[in-house]
């Protein structure tokens, strides 16, 4: 296996400096600035193969016609996610946290199980999570004000999201640590694992998370409430393997995403000082802020999709089952569709054309609550903490497809109540 590493790095390396825009996408460190290679790919044209074979668009256009194509769906089993599709630990098969869930099912069962949840996600779910938002947000920013510099996301955007979905999950409230560590691991096992010794742990990490979610989802049988659980369990009909592969989704969905938005956010507001000052004199342009940043800097860089039958697109004939790299935060940038793309600019007449939720059947179920747990901590953050300032370098997340800070210290400055 490391071999094999070893010798597709070494390929991908000589195609980079051979000039192929795909290959210094995928060769470079994936925590650097990947926007300059996707203006690269741009500059190709609308669909570009590169020289591994894989084809990319950077093209608004069309991300959003193979998005709402029914004739593309999402990655056949086996390709997308590092646990293996048949992995079994103590003799049991493990549920694939990725390949299993409705995130990469086409229909009709990514209808049949998105069904099931979406009740959660409409505007009047929504309206029952805000106050949770709220609290949680307070509660943590009475943290951080005890310190004069915290960590921006270990010791508040990642705490915020993490409480909300083991609410809405029914989580009891002495398990939301081990809930928030078995997110994490969930979340940086979808980068993809080094070798096989990463790989047991991460079978293992999971084996021990599906026996917490077997005993949640048998504590929800005995004491239901009116959390999403409860309500799967109530499903007769509905497997072990879909309600541990839903729960896992919604945990692995709601979690980084948003932690990743909350930092973006804060990274673009320090950068900004003329948006930083009208923020903290008009708390409402949050929601402004929030949209901009989904757009120029989105936690999720980009998603896949396959034809199922072999057809012609944008002029190139592509086989049936061919993946094709639709490049979400590339097409937030297409001139084509955004004036003065590379601007950062709340409140811009196009801005929510971007497609940082991506579009069609598989669009973000939590779009709406990710957007209220960003702009409340935006309101939070800058409302209490006027003065907040960088105090040291920003590590960045070592990941192509999450992009967002792993730490980011700040001062928290003047403080007011
Ligand atoms: C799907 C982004 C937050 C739940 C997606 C997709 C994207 C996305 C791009 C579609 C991927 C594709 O088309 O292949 C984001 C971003 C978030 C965020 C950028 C935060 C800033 C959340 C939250 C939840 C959530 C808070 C729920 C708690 C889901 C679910 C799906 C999904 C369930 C699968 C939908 C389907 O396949 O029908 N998200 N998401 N997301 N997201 Fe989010």
């Amino acid at each position: 296996n490391a071999t094999l590493l070893f010798l597709g790095r070494t390929i991908v390396r000589a195609q980079a400096l051979l000039g192929d825009p795909a290959a210094k996408l995928f060769d470079m460190s994936p925590s650097r600035d990947p926007y300059p290679a996707y203006e690269a790919v741009r500059a190709r044209g609308t669909l570009v193969k590169s020289r591994m074979g894989l084809y990319l668009t950077a093209s608004h256009e069309l991300c959003l016609d193979l998005l709402r194509d029914p004739d593309f769906g999402t990655l056949p089993a086996g390709a997308l996610s590092p646990v293996d599709s048949d992995a079994y630990v103590d003799g049991r098969r493990l549920v694939n946290p990725v390949e299993e869930s409705f995130l990469v099912r086409n229909p009709p069962d990514h209808t049949r199980l998105r069904r099931l949840v979406a009740p959660w996600f409409t505007p009047k779910g929504l309206r029952a999570q805000a106050a949770t938002v709220e609290r949680v947000v307070d509660e943590y920013l009475d943290d951080a004000a005890r310190k004069s510099t915290f960590d921006l996301v270990g010791d508040f955007a990642a705490r915020v999201p993490i409480q909300v979905i083991a609410d809405l999950l029914g989580v009891p409230g002495a398990d939301h640590q081990a809930f928030a560590r078995w997110g994490s691991a969930l979340v940086n096992a979808l980068d993809g694992v080094r070798d096989m010794g990463e790989m047991r742990a991460l079978h293992r990490g999971l084996r021990e998370f599906e026996a917490f979610l077997d005993d949640l989802v048998e504590h929800r049988r005995e004491s239901p409430g009116d959390d999403i659980v409860s309500a799967l369990v109530a499903h007769d009909d509905l497997s072990r393997e879909d309600l541990i592969a839903t729960t896992e989704l919604l945990l692995v969905a709601g979690f980084e995403t948003t932690v990743n938005l909350i930092g973006n956010a804060v990274l673009a507001v320090l950068a900004h000082p003329q948006v930083r000052a009208r923020l903290v004199e008009d708390p409402t342009y949050a929601d402004a802020v929030v949209e901009e940043t989904l757009r120029l800097d989105p936690p999720v860089q980009y998603t896949v999709r396959v034809p199922f039958k072999s057809t012609r697109v944008a002029g190139t004939w592509i086989p049936k089952g061919t993946p094709i790299m639709l490049m979400l935060a590339a097409a937030n940038r297409d001139p084509a569709v955004f004036a003065d793309p590379h601007r950062f600019d709340p409140g811009r007449a196009d801005g929510r054309e971007h497609l940082a939720f991506s579009s069609g059947i598989h669009y973000c179920l939590g779009a709406g609550l990710a957007r209220m747990e960003a702009a409340a901590a935006l309101r939070g953050l800058f409302g209490r903490f006027p003065d907040l300032r960088a105090a040291g370098r920003v590590r960045r997340r070592p990941s192509r497809v999450i992009r967002g800070a792993a730490r980011f210290p700040v001062h928290a400055g003047t403080t007011k109540h």
